[in-house]
């Protein structure tokens, strides 16, 4: 089977180390790619929102399957494009993509199908939402609609972090995503990250992890999208994901078959959960990143299989073999990221770290230049490891940090520090 993968980060590599590990992938591209994941497979330049263009490339190099990395082609309606033009796709078309591309969208399935999640409003107009944030008071919970790369939600203490929350997204910064906003209650919690696969019928959960958002220790600091991860989550018992499962992710993908519009690929399903109940925070219509770094460790090659049954629609025929152990992904950015940085900075040491099925660097934001690894983004590398206990996938992970020579770089010291 000829594959092609499209994305180019952290997440992306993982994805392409396990289709790897399963014999069925003959032939694998991932485009646009990175430096590291150029190590282990082919790379293509494409424009991830043509999917004209994109169905071109895949009749010329006679690719067979498709899968989906980020959330911007699936929002495009790349995978819509492809599936017309006979493709086999992993991934949701654009309506479904709705459910990440638009917050209100996703509060509207949300009471169609009883899910528990935050009350909320949704506002056009600056001064209703003004009216109607003087009127609940703090903490609230102001959000841009639409895609803002993980930056358009703040979570205020105070009335006038709310007021100039609203300022900033009715004022422009960040475009259209921001014209208009959906305001919530502030909810209390432990959160997590639940992965369940859809084919439009079938519900099949792969995995649990934890994010952490902050950029620094203690998670405190600026938000990014993501300094490490951790699976699985210890607060997803056996009895918050059934409750995961039967209040949200079962009446959801039903409202969306409903509608006509059944979702396929793989549902992030964000979550807060308090006194052992789930309430939804958002949807994301793709893999986290690097929740997926972590969850790829534990599933392996199996992954090809799965994603495989999600696209051809026969996903009740498919279980999830885990490997009952914890994976810890830390992330490795350049200095001033979250804001601004210097790209250039030469990474070196990435040689004598292990590589096996319990050490893996995947690459996020790296490029080669006269035979070395250099800085290409603001989150770098995802320094991923398994082990028995979350305490020895740590070890591992952190192990590996200290053999890479980037004094331009940071990661956090304390990823899992909740359930360590
Ligand atoms: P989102 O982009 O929707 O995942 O929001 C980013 C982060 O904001 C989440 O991971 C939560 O930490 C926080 N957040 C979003 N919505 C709420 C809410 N209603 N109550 C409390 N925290 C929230
Ligand atoms: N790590 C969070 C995300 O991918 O949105």
């Amino acid at each position: 089977m000829n594959i092609l993968i499209l994305g180019g980060g952290g997440r992306e590599h993982a994805l392409a180390w396990a289709v790897l590990q399963n014999p069925k992938c003959d032939r694998l591209i991932v485009a646009p790619g990175n430096a590291g994941i150029n190590m282990i497979a082919e790379c293509a330049t494409l424009d991830l929102s043509d999917g004209g263009a994109i169905a071109g490339f895949c009749e010329a190099e006679a690719v067979d399957f498709v899968i989906i990395g980020p959330e911007a082609p699936l929002v495009a309606g790349v995978a819509d494009r492809l599936r017309e033009g006979g493709l086999l796709v992993f991934g949701p078309g654009a309506e479904a993509a709705r459910l990440e591309a638009s917050k209100s969208f996703a509060k509207t399935i949300c009471d169609a199908a009883g899910a528990p999640t935050a009350a909320y409003a949704h506002f056009t107009d600056h001064e209703s939402a003004r009216a109607h944030v003087a009127a609940q008071g703090a903490p609230i919970v102001i959000k841009a609609d639409g895609l803002a790369a993980g930056k358009g939600v703040v979570v205020a203490e105070t009335v006038d972090q709310a007021l100039a929350a609203l300022d900033d997204m009715f004022g422009g910064s960040f475009g259209t995503a921001g014209a208009e906003v959906v305001i919530e209650e502030r909810m209390t919690g432990e959160e997590a990250s639940f992965f369940v696969l859809c084919d439009g019928e079938t519900a099949l959960p792969i995995g649990t992890a934890q994010d952490h958002k902050r950029a620094g220790e203690g998670d405190t600091g600026p938000n990014t999208g993501g300094m490490g991860a951790f699976s699985p989550a210890p607060v997803m018992t056996d009895q918050v994901t059934e409750a995961a499962m039967n209040e949200i992710v079962h009446p959801v993908l039903a409202e969306m078959t409903r509608r006509g519009t059944p979702y396929q690929g793989v549902l992030f399903v964000g979550l807060m959960i308090e006194n052992g109940k789930p309430r939804l925070i958002e949807f994301n219509v793709r893999f986290g990143d690097p929740e997926c770094q972590a969850l790829m460790m534990r599933l392996g090659g199996q992954v090809l299989d799965l994603m495989q049954a999600v696209a051809e629609g026969r996903l009740d025929q498919m279980s999830v073999n885990w490997a009952e152990d914890h994976a810890m992904s830390v992330v490795m950015a350049t200095r001033g990221y979250p804001g601004a940085y210097e790209k250039g900075s030469v990474i070196a040491g990435l040689e004598t770290c292990p590589e096996d099925s319990f050490h893996q660097v995947f690459h996020a934001g790296t490029a080669m230049r006269d035979g070395r690894y250099v800085v290409d983004g603001g989150r770098v590398l995802a320094i991923t490891a398994r082990g028995a206990s979350l305490r020895e996938a740590a070890d591992r992970a952190y192990a590996m940090v200290d053999r890479i020579d980037w004094p331009e770089g940071f990661c956090r010291r304390d990823i899992g520090w909740r359930a360590l």
